[in-house]
């Protein structure tokens, strides 16, 4: 590939109209699940409370849904709220679902407009009243929409996703409708929140940070990571371009040699 011979410095001194020219169309990931951090440092860089992080963020969520509509790209997995992030202070919690339940507000209309399906995965029975209900309200009026999923991952952890789903599948076991037999890895996926959409090929993370502090355990099995120093609110399309080029030169071996890849 061509790709592989132009060097780091050379893509990154690019225009975006020559890194679009790059990227392969054919292959394209077709889930990219995002860790959006670095919101708060972001803040505390401009010497601004870490909601105005969490509010420039929104717009990166929102530029990011249009380079993935524009590229082609079917699903779009983002990291909103870790089961962890419970234990933030509680005004950041209370502002944090304000200004999800604000976005979606706003965003409804866009989203058929575009005809993006949003869905969410997590507990999201422990988000309050209010936040939920919009949840519903925008899951229910865009379950038709085909062109891009948008995954919006709330009160998420992927221990509690797996042990949620050994509970339901123990209790299924239980009740006879399932046998032993029948348990699979892909049956299993079936139990999980994410079940009908495909495992991600792309995960980013930003801030520099090298970790998955408990996103998507089961589906990362086999998923490239792009790990950048861009902070969240930082990351916009040419942070898009340049992490699916990176993804385009890497080589999915998924356990077999170079050669038996190449070979296919
Ligand atoms: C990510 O940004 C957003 C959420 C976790 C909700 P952070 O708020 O974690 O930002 P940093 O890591 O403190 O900079
Ligand atoms: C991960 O970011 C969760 C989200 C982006 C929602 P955190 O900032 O909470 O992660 P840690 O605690 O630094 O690992
Ligand atoms: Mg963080």
């Amino acid at each position: 590939m061509f790709n592989d011979i132009i060097k780091d410095r050379d893509v990154e001194q690019m225009d975006d109209n020559e890194l679009l020219s790059l990227i392969d169309k054919e292959r394209l990931p077709r889930h990219v699940a995002f860790i959006m951090d670095g919101n708060g440092r972001w803040a505390r860089e401009r010497f601004l409370p870490r909601i105005a992080g969490h509010q420039e963020g929104i717009e990166s969520v929102r530029e990011i849904i249009k380079v993935s509509i524009e590229l082609g790209i079917k699903a779009l997995t983002f990291y909103a709220f870790s089961i962890e992030n419970w234990r933030r202070p509680e005004v950041e919690v209370n502002a944090l679902m304000r200004l999800l339940e604000k976005y979606l507000q706003s965003e409804l209309k866009e989203m058929m407009e575009n005809n993006i399906r949003f869905q969410t995965i997590g507990r999201i029975k422990e988000l309050p009243e209010s936040a939920r209900r919009w949840i519903e309200k925008a899951a229910h009026e865009t379950r038709d929409n085909k062109k891009l999923i948008l995954n919006m991952a709330l009160s998420y952890g992927g221990r509690a996703e797996i042990t949620d789903a050994a509970k339901l599948l123990a209790n299924d076991l239980k009740d006879n409708k399932i046998s032993m037999e029948e348990i699979t890895e892909e049956f299993f996926a079936k139990y999980l929140n994410t079940h009908g959409l495909p495992d991600p090929d792309l995960m980013i993370r930003t801030s520099g940070e090298s970790r998955i502090s408990n996103f998507l355990l089961w589906q990362l099995a086999y998923t490239e990571l792009h790990f950048t120093k861009t902070l969240w609110p930082d990351f916009r399309r040419r942070e898009m371009l340049l992490a699916i080029i990176d993804y385009q030169r890497r080589e999915r071996r998924f356990g077999l040699t170079g050669e038996q890849v190449n070979r296919r």
